[in-house]
């Protein structure tokens, strides 16, 4: 199995119907021209039908080669959580894909490793890809925290996870400090932590298993720094938010990954 290369749009909460259903069908009509690259659009959780619906998803298939993701869900299968979704809710509504733990889930929701961990092995039973964020912040960079604090996400979300679960999640490492805000990591600054990542997959899996699994970058991917970052020998897409809502960014960004 070899590292797929994987670009998936995180549109946090933004669009209305009308437009998420445009931006759909505008992904959609060019995916034939980046081959290489899964592409994966995460709306809101109430758009993912209405997503779902435009690319046409039916079972385990695409028409349109582009797949869906949820943005977040909940560890357990049913209940009394007001507001929630269920893992089995994203694979009714045809997501192969969801995001767990990114920094403003953590942030702004408390979401701590513990709860990503419990998250991501929820989404292996359903049958979902977690898509596992980590990173620091710009304090944690400038005290040379970065190592430590990624070491510790990694190790904290991916806790107690077979080797067989390992080879199925793709990990985004998105510095805090590059999300939203237009300063994105350096290529070698994001391949440095990349490495280490990969470094670390082989520690709690193998390294055969390291070695296929996708690394994504995020904070701050646009069509014109997406190049220099997919040259990197560990940075294997990207995890888009602000350019993933437009159609013609997010394709040029894909296309950079599609060698
Ligand atoms: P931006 O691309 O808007 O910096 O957001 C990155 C991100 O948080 C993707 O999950």
């Amino acid at each position: 199995m070899a590292r797929q290369k994987i670009v998936a749009g995180n549109w946090k909460m933004n669009l209305d119907r009308a437009a998420a259903v445009a931006l759909t069908e505008g992904v959609a009509a060019r995916r034939s021209e980046v081959p290489g690259v899964e592409l994966v659009l995460c709306p809101p959780s109430l758009y993912v039908g209405t997503v779902g619906t435009a690319l046409k998803l039916a079972g385990d298939t695409s028409p349109s080669g582009v797949w869906l993701g949820g943005q977040n869900m909940h560890d357990k299968p049913s209940g009394a959580f007001t507001g929630e979704v269920a893992p089995a809710m994203l694979t009714d509504m045809g997501c192969r894909y969801v995001i767990l733990g990114h920094s403003e889930r953590r942030t702004l929701f408390g979401e701590t490793d513990a709860i990503v961990n419990a998250k991501a092995k929820a989404a292996l039973a359903a049958g979902l890809v977690p898509i596992v964020c980590v990173g620091e912040t710009l304090e944690e960079r400038e005290a040379g925290k970065t190592q430590t604090v990624v070491t510790a996400q990694v190790r904290g979300s991916l806790a107690g996870l077979s080797p067989e679960d390992l080879a199925k999640v793709v990990i985004a490492y998105e510095p805090v400090w590059a999300i939203g805000t237009g300063k994105v990591a350096t290529p070698e600054q994001a391949q440095e932590v990349h490495a280490l990542i990969r470094s670390l997959l082989a520690n709690l899996a193998s390294p055969a298993v390291a070695a296929d699994v996708t690394i994504q970058y995020g904070g701050s991917v646009k069509p014109d720094n997406a190049a220099s970052l997919a040259a990197q020998p560990d940075i294997d897409g990207a995890l888009v938010g602000g350019a993933s809502l437009k159609a013609a960014d997010f394709l040029g960004i894909a296309a950079a990954f599609n060698s």
